[in-house]
């Protein structure tokens, strides 16, 4: 049996795809492992959202590199592969700066892997897939097995035409792509027979998502979501990361009628500032963002809000940046991802005049957290004493503990719940951890059989 350990960075995407090539590579006979040093292989899946990210996988190669060096000395040679949007953006360009690099392969080439592979076990110096190519890639994937947990990512959707200036997702991998209904509800029945009973729809804009329905005719992605809750067992929908301009009427409406939608959104707004929101190209308003919130708060009154921020857009002033945090009082997020600005090579803020200065980004970074923060906060203590369906997903770092989520997608640590594990249950809230709920198990669910989990 051979090891192969895979670093995932970046987004869920990538946690996605690293799931399916470690399915893609067990027919070959590897297995996945936590650490490089027993490993085979080493994949790095790569991301490039941000700036230094690929600087950093420079680094990380060149530690590899020695490992490499370490293990050809014992005889046991270490396969060496990178993959994700670093790969596809760099190309050629990696082997360059590090030729250490056995296997360069962009996310439209995973089902490649194995060929590629062979390959280089059969003497090639390389092998290196970062083109786009017209055949649908996830024709050739494996089927799904159920490595992920009960509470899987499934990808609908890809790409994004929405062209943010401050973004390189729609430079790479290209244009937005959604997979066909009868694919999705395929590959949704197959994970629901290893035992998974949530799901989330991935997609960069998955909202946007426009696929091929079971009638022939475009469907949207509220139409695919009560496709997907006629699928016995399949008790949990969720879906990320949707864009404010594509928060239809249809999908608010799903939020209000369809039980098994959990009531949580994740919908970034970047700013709260008009002028802000222009320059960023993001095709909305802050008054546009309020009245979509409020559509969705009429019709799922519950809902927890997530969201995005940059901070030091170029050209932000402190009143832009006080209309953002005024944003976030009004709206009061449940929780909430925020970022410094960080130019991206190629893409048109880059190139603006008044790019804000590091120190300035790290002080209105540091104030917008400690106010999503403090919203966090007060949502997760609103919890205390209410009794959630939870879905546990993993172990506990303690004995006998198990981990879910609730269905505003907080993590939830319960005692005594390891049988659990897979399964969804009632808890009482009994305590609020700065980063979790701790809970009691109230009692247990209708009946139905235990399911063991691989992983
Ligand atoms: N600088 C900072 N944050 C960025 N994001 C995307 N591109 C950049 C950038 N150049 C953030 C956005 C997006 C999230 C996934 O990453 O907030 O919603
Ligand atoms: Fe990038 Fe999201 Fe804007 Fe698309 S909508 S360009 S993925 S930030």
């Amino acid at each position: 049996m051979k090891k192969v350990h895979i670093k995932t960075y970046g987004c869920q995407m990538n946690v996605y795809d690293s799931a399916r090539m470690a399915d893609l590579l067990a027919p070959l006979g590897y297995a996945p492992v936590e650490d490089a040093e027993a490993a085979d292989m080493v994949i790095l899946n790569t991301c490039h959202i941000r700036e230094k990210a690929t600087e950093k996988v420079y680094s990380e190669l060149g530690q590899l590199k020695r490992l490499k060096q370490r293990r050809a000395e014992e005889g046991r040679p270490l396969l060496l592969a990178v993959a994700g949007c670093v790969a596809q953006a760099e190309g050629a360009e990696i082997v360059a700066r590090q030729p250490a690099v056995d296997i360069v392969v962009g996310p439209q080439s995973y089902h490649r892997l194995p060929e590629m592979i062979a390959n280089i076990t059969r003497g090639a110096r390389l092998a290196l897939e970062t083109d786009f190519p017209a055949e649908d890639k996830f024709d050739h994937l494996p089927e799904e097995q159920a490595t992920s947990g009960p509470a899987p990512f499934l990808t609908v959707q890809e790409g994004c035409d929405k062209f943010c200036t401050f973004c390189v997702v729609p430079y790479t991998p290209g244009a937005e792509f959604s997979r066909p209904v009868e694919q999705i509800v395929q590959e949704a029945k197959r994970l629901v027979a290893h035992g998974v009973r949530e799901i989330t729809l991935l997609g960069q804009n998955v909202n946007a998502y426009r696929g091929r329905g079971l009638d022939g005719q475009s469907s949207s992605l509220a139409q695919l979501i009560r496709e997907l809750t006629r699928i016995g067992g399949l008790e949990r929908l969720r879906y990320t990361t949707s864009h404010p301009r594509d928060m239809h009427e249809d999908l608010i409406a799903a939020h209000r009628d369809v039980e098994k939608l959990m009531p949580f959104l994740h919908l970034p707004v970047q700013s709260g500032s008009d002028r802000v929101l222009q320059a960023m190209n993001r095709g909305h308003t802050r008054g546009d963002y309020m009245k979509t919130v409020a559509r969705i708060r009429a019709a799922r009154p519950d809902i927890a809000l997530s969201s995005d921020f940059i901070v030091g857009f170029p050209g932000e002033t402190d009143r832009d940046f006080e209309a953002t945090l005024e944003l976030v009082r009004e709206v009061e997020f449940a929780q909430a991802f925020s970022f410094k600005y960080s130019a991206r090579p190629g893409t048109p803020a880059a190139v603006l005049q008044r790019q804000i200065p590091d120190e300035v980004k790290w002080e209105r970074l540091q104030i917008l957290q400690a106010l999503l923060n403090e919203q966090n906060q007060i949502f997760n203590r609103a919890c205390k004493g209410r009794i959630f369906d939870v879905l546990f997903e993993k172990p506990g770092r303690k004995m006998d503990q198990a981990v879910g989520r609730s269905p505003y997608l907080q993590p939830v640590h319960v005692e005594r719940a390891a049988t659990m594990i897979g399964r969804m249950a009632r808890v009482e809230i009994a305590a609020v951890l700065p980063n979790s709920l701790k809970g009691v198990l109230v009692q247990q669910h209708a009946a139905r059989p235990a399911m063991v989990m691989s992983h």
